[in-house]
Order: structure tokens, then C-alpha cells, then sequence
């Protein structure tokens, strides 16, 4: 039983769960329905037995105390809770050897905390990728083209013709799009704007991406063999000159103390009038209540936001505002994608559990394949915890 507060009620709900391969000899927690079945298949093969929270709302620290209970030897928890250093001693407590988030991202894990506790961490990345980018590139489309406010219009009857200046957007085609952070997702995106919309490219990122880069010339190269444009890529010294200069600026970075409220009104305020602003990372990297004022004071401003400050609160006024574009984070919510998380996060624990290294190269797409490696797919502190590494 927990409490929970519903439009300023108290309440007291009791969490539901159901048992997959009850017989198994290990207990595993997992605090969410996941799709697909290879999931459990994978528990199941390791011996799990599994227990699966079925409520969608968010399972609060206590629940999840109350379901490890005396015996738990994995979790795997969600990105809308906090695993730090009460869950991590509570799992510990229970016997427990292995958690793993069900994301790539991990700003909700104390890792120190569970490196102190012995207990390996896994995350799922390389499957959200594209899917993440292809939703990158819907809002900025949608965002740029006045997706939703024509929508809402036209929905709500107010359409009595075709005119020349109805919902005038932005053409994007030769303009500069800039994403912060150059790491996968960033760097699929950038590939997607470049290939398909020829736009230049300026990325800031604290490490150099050369392989986009080389990727960036030798497509610059290709277009100008066929009579176009040449394309260009450029590393910005700091995220004010990418500001200043791009036309859409797509942020890819994790949440951290350096990129909490990186886009702040400050930064906002170097953006071009007509600039807009798209986010499938993490919504404190935008401090939500200043782009609010900017978005009320610029009009031809424009973002597109999958993710949010305070999820899933929007900040008062943001949904008020045409100017933006709101989904309910869900950039990595494909099918494939999604079943590929799962069986990443239950090849984290069963991997762990069965006491088999960890994978040591980013391309985890041998997981979901018919032959997966005897390994754990992706660890994060394994080598703080000295779990050793993959030998083919
Ligand atoms: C992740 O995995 O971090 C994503 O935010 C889930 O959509």
C-alpha cells in the first residue's frame, strides 16, 4: 500500500502485480509491463522467477521496497523513479545482485550509491537511436510547419478556404541546424537533416564526432557531384555561437549539474527570432518556465518538446502556447525499439544473475538476434565493480 496525492486528495492504493515462471529459484522485480515476450523468456531461461508490477501509475519508493522485500535477487526499475541509495541498501538487503533501468538514459541512478552496494547497474542503449531521431525530426517538422496550431484549427471547424497566408512556417532545405550533443542520437538526427534536408551542420559536443564529420564531407562531396550545394559540418567553440547561428537547434546531451538549464533565458534570448528548439532528452536541460516567457514574447519562435522539467507537469502556460509542439515522451516509443529495451534490460540482470561478463562495444544488436552473447549487454559500472569484460 502507498499514498498518493490526486487533486489534493490523500489516497491509498494498493500496487498489482502478477507472477511469470513461478517456480524459478531466483526472484526478479521488474515495476512495469514490458512489451513483448523475450523479455521474460530471457528470465525465464535464467531461472527468474518474475514478478511484474500492472498499474501505469508511477510506483512509489515504498512500493518498490515493499515488493523486494526480504528476498530479491534483480530489479529492473523505470526512468520515472528515483533508484539511489534507499533502493539500492533496500536490494542489497534482499539479497539483491543486479539492476536495470529499462531506458539508455540513467540521471534517475545514484550509480555511486549502487557501486557502494555492490550492485551492477544496466542500462539499454543503441536501440533507441533512429527512433529517438526519427521523433527528433517529426517535431521539428511539426514545429516548423505549424503542425499542431493548423490541426487544432482546421479540427475545431475554423477552415473556410485556402489563402495565401494561412499558417506561413519555416523551409528548412539549405538552412543550419545545430544539435548539442553529438553522441548517437545527435548524431542520427544530424545525418537525417543533413541527407534529407541538405542543411549545414554545427554541432557542439565536448568531444569531436570525426566520423560525422568525414561523413558530413564525403555526402558534401557526393551532392556536389550531382549539380548541388556543397553541405558543410562545423564544431562550435561554445553553445552561444551555435545558438547564434543555427536556424533549428536539436538538443541530444544528457541531464547532469553541467546541463541542467543549459537552455536558459539567457541562451534563449541569442537564438534568431525564428529559430526553433527541439528536445527528446531530458526536459530540466531546458529551464521550461523561461521558454514559456520567450515563446509568449517571440511568436515566430517556435519548439517541438517530448520531454519535460517536471514530468509530467508542464510548466504553467506551455500548453497554452501554439508556438509549441508537445508529445508525452514518447521519441523512443516504437515497438521494435521498446522490445529491443527489454530484452536489453533483462539480458543486463539474467547476464549478472547468471554471473557472465559484460559486453564491451556499443553495437548491442547481436542481443536481439538469434544467437545473443553469453554477456551482459550493457553494464555501467562494471568496471568499478571489476566485472570482467567479453572475450569472443
Ligand atoms: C531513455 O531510454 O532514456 C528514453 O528517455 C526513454 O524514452
Amino acid at each position: 500500500m502507498h499514498q498518493y496525492s490526486l487533486k489534493g486528495q490523500i489516497r491509498r492504493v494498493k500496487t498489482h502485480w502478477r507472477t511469470l515462471n513461478p517456480a524459478g529459484d531466483k526472484r526478479v522485480v521488474v515495476t512495469k509491463e514490458l512489451p513483448g515476450s523475450r523479455w521474460h523468456e530471457t528470465l525465464t531461461a535464467a531461472g527468474c522467477r518474475v514478478e511484474v508490477c500492472t498499474d501505469s501509475a508511477v510506483v512509489s519508493v515504498a512500493e518498490i521496497r515493499a515488493a523486494m522485500g526480504m528476498r530479491c535477487d534483480g530489479a529492473i526499475g523505470q526512468l520515472t523513479e528515483p533508484w539511489r541509495a534507499e533502493l539500492f541498501s533496500a536490494l542489497k538487503a534482499a539479497g539483491g545482485r543486479a539492476y536495470s533501468n529499462y531506458a539508455a538514459g540513467f540521471d534517475n541512478i545514484d550509480l555511486a550509491a549502487a557501486t557502494r552496494h555492490g550492485i551492477p547497474v544496466g542500462n539499454t542503449p543503441g536501440v533507441l537511436t533512429h527512433t529517438t531521431a526519427e521523433m527528433a525530426v517529426a517535431l521539428t517538422f511539426a514545429a516548423a510547419r505549424r503542425t499542431g496550431e493548423s490541426e487544432r484549427f482546421l479540427r475545431a471547424g475554423r477552415y473556410d478556404g485556402w489563402l495565401p497566408t494561412l499558417f506561413l512556417g519555416e523551409l528548412l532545405r539549405q538552412q543550419t541546424v545545430g544539435i548539442i550533443g553529438a553522441g548517437r542520437i545527435g548524431d542520427a538526427y544530424a545525418r537525417m537533416m543533413v541527407e534529407g534536408h541538405k542543411m549545414n551542420l554545427i554541432y557542439y559536443d565536448l568531444y569531436r564526432n570525426e566520423a560525422l564529420e568525414r561523413y558530413v564531407a564525403a555526402y558534401s562531396a557526393f551532392v556536389q557531384t550531382h549539380g548541388q550545394p556543397p553541405v558543410t559540418c562545423r564544431r562550435a567553440e561554445c553553445v552561444e555561437d551555435l545558438l547564434r547561428e543555427a536556424d533549428v537547434v536539436s538538443i541530444h546531451t544528457v541531464l547532469d549539474d553541467s546541463t541542467r538549464h543549459l537552455i536558459n533565458a539567457e541562451r534563449l534570448a541569442l537564438m534568431k527570432d525564428n529559430a526553433l528548439v527541439v528536445n527528446t532528452s531530458r526536459g530540466p536541460v531546458i529551464d521550461e518556465a523561461a521558454l514559456v516567457a520567450h515563446c509568449r514574447t517571440h511568436p515566430n519562435f517556435r519548439a517541438g518538446l517530448d520531454v519535460f522539467e517536471k514530468e509530467p507537469e508542464l510548466a504553467p502556460g506551455l500548453a497554452d502556447l501554439e508556438n509549441v509542439v508537445i508529445v508525452p515522451h514518447i521519441a523512443s516509443a516504437t515497438k521494435w525499439t521498446r522490445e529491443g529495451m527489454a530484452t536489453l534490460a533483462a539480458g543486463n540482470v539474467a547476464g549478472i544473475l547468471l554471473k557472465r561478463p559484460a559486453w564491451n562495444r556499443p553495437d548491442v544488436m547481436p542481443f536481439l538476434g538469434g544467437n545473443p552473447p553469453q554477456a551482459s549487454p550493457s553494464i555501467l559500472n562494471a568496471t568499478e565493480l571489476g566485472i570482467p569484460l567479453y572475450k569472443e
